[in-house]
């Protein structure tokens, strides 16, 4: 008789596991840079154009944060380790403040390459977690939901800004 299977947590499967947790910590300090990046353009721009923007981030930071929260419990139930802040990863080149703080196109375009880096990533989390973990692809999959939505909507403010003749 088949023996019934313990999954993910199961001996047979740390191999599967420790790969889980590799591309788990690395969306945990996706995470954690982009609530940095946001709440800092979500002061910094100067302008109206910028408000709207600024406002928005705003709103981001806490939904980044659950995702990071998110990727920590799923890390820690998989008899890992949460990072230690020693880690932080330097990434985001492209949504540091611009010189110009009316540059808003500048971190719009930050904005949409952060989600798009992110929906990258998740999508090859589900990939692989098609296989071998369906907790983590269920959870990933709700938030890769998130990140499309954030970066359609920055998509929209650039549109808007750079006219029908922009990207
Ligand atoms: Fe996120
Ligand atoms: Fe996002």
């Amino acid at each position: 008789m088949k023996q019934p299977s313990q999954g993910i947590l199961s001996t047979a499967r740390a191999q599967d596991r420790q790969e889980v947790l590799k591309l788990l910590t690395t969306a945990y300090w996706m995470e954690l840079e982009t609530v940095a990046s946001y709440v800092a353009n979500s002061i910094n721009p100067d302008g109206i154009r910028a408000q709207e923007i600024k406002e928005s981030l705003n709103e981001d930071i806490d939904e980044e944060l659950g995702h990071a929260k998110k990727f920590g419990e799923r890390i820690k139930t998989l008899y890992g380790t949460v990072p230690g802040s020693k880690d932080f990863p330097k990434e985001q080149s492209y949504l540091q403040p611009p010189a110009d703080p009316t540059d808003v196109v500048a971190v719009i375009k930050g904005v949409i390459e952060a989600e798009r880096g992110a929906i990258e990533h998740y999508n090859k989390v589900i990939e692989f977690c098609a296989d071998t973990d369906p907790v983590t692809e269920d959870m990933v999959i709700a938030i890769l939901r998130d990140e499309e939505g954030h970066r359609r909507l920055f998509e929209g403010f650039l549109r808007e800004i750079e006219g029908p003749g922009g990207a």
